[in-house]
């Protein structure tokens, strides 16, 4: 059972209030893959771009089909309510809470996830590694509620060559591992959501991949206390880490704890390895980290000043001053928006929000 004690919604349910996303600029990606991801504005929006959001809501929509009756709304009031009250056993005591969270909170993310990487907002160096036939390794932090599993396998199906058209040596076969850490007990979702992935008895249009090239799997670990073996080995393979909607609630519980998880990376990961970090625009003010420290209250593990700082220079100064990492995306505030051919559609059920995000992406260095 989730135990944040920053919830994933709670940081998330006060964004996009804040300022108004410009619809009239769309997010017009960079990268090699420009003509495989949104152009202009959502009249232009690829096709084969929008069919592969509406797979990943036909995932998720699939997958928790048993949940989408007329009590849900009730249901996900239930767990809302509790986020807010900060009651994280009452929000998840029971495999429905949990699942409710995910169609309610984890979808407008895998979306985003999907075209973050199809479209080379994360640069084109990640965009690069989903389209060769290496086999790929990702570890996501604090990654169990499902946005990472669909939006990465999402990319990888979407950005995978035919195995036709490989290169001398880009002869590999491909396959995609995804391991997840958080210290919450999200297996059952990830669990649930890989055996979507991989039913090939499910009628297309859907995520393509093949089960004997593909494994996900969900460690419960909390990543500010010490790593198991698992975890140091994931990290150890990983071609890229990432820690999405994640470093800010690290920060709240414990700003020493989590400076010295940050400054481990280096020695855990290998040369090369990419490090992503997406979280919500506007750093420690979304994060309630001054205002409690300010009141001299906190459940927190730690109270302590951060003096302001925001999350992304907090991030380049503990990474990079000591050259162990090159900073290769560097984006403070990002409109990511649900595209209006979903909205207009109807294509989901339930909410899916625009959200402004801090973007970082960082390229481990050699060893000295
Ligand atoms: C806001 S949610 C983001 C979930 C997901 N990454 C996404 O983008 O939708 C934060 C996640 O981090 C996990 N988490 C928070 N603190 C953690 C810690 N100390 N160790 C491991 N996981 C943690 C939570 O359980 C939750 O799944």
């Amino acid at each position: 059972m989730p135990q944040s004690r920053r919830p994933p919604s709670s940081a998330s349910l006060s964004k996009g209030k804040r300022s108004k996303p410009d619809n009239k600029k769309r997010n017009s990606p960079t990268g090699q893959n420009n003509n495989n991801a949104r152009k202009g504005d959502d009249d232009n929006i690829n096709p084969l771009v929008l069919s592969q959001f509406k797979t990943i809501l036909n995932t998720f929509q699939h997958t928790f089909s048993h949940l989408f009756t007329p009590e849900l709304p009730q249901i996900i009031q239930a767990v809302k309510q509790s986020l807010y009250l900060r009651d994280y056993v009452a929000a998840f005591d029971s495999p429905e809470k949990l699942q409710a969270y995910v169609v309610r909170w984890s979808v407008a993310r895998a979306l985003a996830y999907f075209e973050m990487i199809s479209g080379g907002w994360w640069s084109e160096d990640v965009t690069r590694i989903f389209t060769t036939n290496r086999r790929l390794s990702v570890t996501c932090v604090g990654g169990g509620a499902g946005a990472e599993i669909v939006g990465i396998t999402a990319a990888y199906s979407f950005l995978k060559p035919p195995v036709t058209t490989t290169t001398t040596e880009d002869k590999e076969d491909g396959g995609l591992d995804l391991t997840f850490l958080d210290f919450a007990t999200w297996a059952p979702i990830t669990d649930s959501l890989y055996t979507t992935l991989t039913d090939s008895t499910i009628e297309k249009p859907k995520i393509s991949i093949d089960k004997s090239k593909f494994s996900a799997k969900c460690y419960q670990q909390d990543i500010l206390t010490p790593l198991s073996e698992s975890t140091i080995s994931s990290m150890a393979s990983a071609d890229i880490v990432t820690i999405l909607f994640t470093a800010g609630e690290l920060y709240s519980q414990s700003p020493t704890a989590t400076t010295k998880f940050f400054m481990s990376l280096h020695a855990l990961t290998k040369p090369g390895a990419l490090l992503v970090v997406v979280d919500s625009a506007g750093g420690f003010e979304d994060l309630d980290v001054l205002n409690k420290n300010s009141q001299g209250s906190s459940n927190d593990r730690e109270s302590k000043n951060l003096g302001g700082y925001k999350l992304g220079f907090l991030l380049d100064k503990t990474l990079t001053n000591r050259e162990q990492w090159t900073t290769i995306v560097s984006q403070d505030a990002k409109w990511w928006r649900v595209p209006q051919g979903i909205k207009d559609n109807g294509g989901y059920p339930l909410e899916l929000e625009n959200m402004r995000c801090l973007i970082r992406v960082y390229r481990r260095d050699g060893d000295p």
